[in-house]
């Protein structure tokens, strides 16, 4: 029997399709096992984000191929490059990862990966020669409900992609040109495999694409221009998605991760403020406020629109948490802009922010912009933005303190609220005795940043900060 490992990196679309991937390897027979020096064949998923991504990819390839050591010669040990870098830049690597590597396969081949492991078995590279490539053009791919596949996240817990693609122009970012044009699968096809997922015990559907608002558009008769709102009047949209999902039996949360901010509509946030499963967090990266940077950007939005959007989902989903993401130092951002953003910031009180430092990509319109920022100034930008972040958090948890709050338990002694999605936000520490996978009901008695603390006293650890009426 082949034995095969795998490695995942970047996100969680790309954890997707890794396990995708295994759940075709099991259909074929194959094993899947942890260590990558037992294994016939090493399947490295990986990423192409920023730069850091991409060294990160190259430095696991390199490593798995310096661990086949001297005995384990290519004939043995089979390495295969998959996702976001083997699908840009498989051609490039061809060469220099010639000794290396034995095959690239694209985004469109997860699910050919078992057929061209037995091809690599089946005729010997002669010496010399160039890795095979598998990698095709375009990216069109989707899964469906019934796609073979092996969840590698706790049992409770999983991401369903709804949509693939996007078909935004942000000047700053290269996925569009891999992921390829945005499609979205049925609601029939997402509900179906919610359900099935929902009867295996999960109790939260993390909703994933590259633009999760634009779910359905892209199969409207006519043809949505990159600001239309969710409509579920015009055809299938996220909205129809999302009370289909409500509607399912059980007891289980459903978070909407990546929803672009163009797309919003005053019917979205009132369908998640009517469908209680819908968890009370939306992730909705802003990227800028000031006009000039989300022009440059090019983002479709405004900064008077942003505002607007914000105030109106806060006041329309009550208890609602917001999550974003911002970029400091894009070409030409001047004082100003920072001053801005800040103030945004400031007065916003964002629940959950994260801070990236512009990363110049090849290939992206940014890439090639006049007036790059230092790195220095963009450094110095992130840990201004940073360190306000932390204070406004610190509030937003203080704020939690003699609350009782929903939890799921992820681990023993650790859970999430449904303000926090997995592997992106805080956690709140809870008695070891709560069933893990299950939801629980605790009280908050102290916090330390962006994490709670629902302990009695004496199980605290002592750098958590408790209310005094928890003391
Ligand atoms: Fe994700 Fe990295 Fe690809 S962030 S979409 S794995 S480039």
């Amino acid at each position: 029997m082949i034995k095969v490992s795998l490695i995942s990196l970047g996100c969680a679309k790309n954890l997707v399709d890794s396990e995708i991937m295994i759940g075709h390897l099991h259909q074929a027979g194959m094993s899947v096992i942890p260590e990558a020096e037992l294994a016939d064949v090493v399947i490295v998923n990986t990423c192409s984000f920023i730069d850091s991504s991409k060294e990160e990819s190259i430095g696991h390839i390199l490593e798995v191929h310096q661990n086949r050591g001297m005995k384990k010669r290519r004939k043995e040990q089979k390495l295969i490059v998959a996702g976001c870098m083997s699908q840009r830049f498989s051609k490039d690597l061809s060469s220099s990862l010639n000794d290396e590597v034995d095959a690239f396969i694209g985004l469109d081949q997860v699910t050919k990966v078992a057929p061209i492991i037995e091809g690599l078995y089946a005729k010997d590279r002669a010496a010399g020669q160039v890795p095979e490539n598998f990698v095709t053009a375009r990216s069109t791919y989707i899964p469906d409900f019934n796609t073979p596949r092996f969840r590698l996240t706790p049992k409770h817990t999983a991401y369903v992609k709804i949509a693939e693609g996007c078909n935004h122009p942000c000047t700053f970012c290269i996925i569009p040109q891999i992921r390829g044009r945005h499609r979205s699968r049925t609601v029939e096809s997402v509900v179906a495999e919610a359900r099935q997922l929902v009867k295996e015990g999960v109790k939260e559907l993390n909703l994933i694409s590259q633009d999760t608002t634009f779910f359905g558009m892209d199969t409207w008769e006519q043809r949505p221009n990159p600001r239309t709102p969710v409509d579920s009047t015009r055809g299938t949209a996220l909205t129809t998605l999302l009370r289909e999902l409500n509607a399912i039996e059980g007891d289980f949360w459903i978070r909407l991760l990546y929803t672009h901010p163009a797309h919003w509509s005053d019917e979205l946030i009132r369908t998640i403020a009517e469908c209680p499963k819908v968890a009370r967090y939306i992730d909705i990266p802003l990227q800028h406020i000031s006009d000039n940077m989300l022009g440059a950007m090019q983002r479709e939005t405004s900064g008077d629109y942003i505002r607007d959007l914000i105030k109106r989902i806060r006041a329309g989903i009550p208890g609602i948490a917001v999550r974003t993401t911002f970029i400091v130092g894009f070409p030409g951002e001047t004082e100003a802009d920072v001053a801005e953003l800040e103030t945004f910031i400031r007065e916003t009180k964002f629940e959950r922010l994260g801070v990236f430092r512009y990363s110049q990509e090849e290939g992206t319109r940014g890439a090639k912009m006049e007036n790059q920022i230092p790195a220095k100034t963009k450094e110095a930008r992130w840990h201004r933005l940073m360190k306000l972040q932390q204070e406004i958090a610190a509030g937003v948890s203080q704020s939690h303190v003699g609350q009782t709050l929903r939890v799921l338990v992820e681990e023993p002694g650790i859970a999430r609220g449904d303000a926090d999605a997995p592997d992106i936000d805080g956690r709140v520490y809870v008695t070891k005795d709560l069933p893990v996978g299950e939801f629980a009901t605790v009280k908050i008695s102290g916090f330390q940043d962006y994490d709670l603390l629902a302990l009695p006293r004496g199980q605290r650890p002592a750098e958590f900060k408790v209310a005094k009426q928890a003391q």
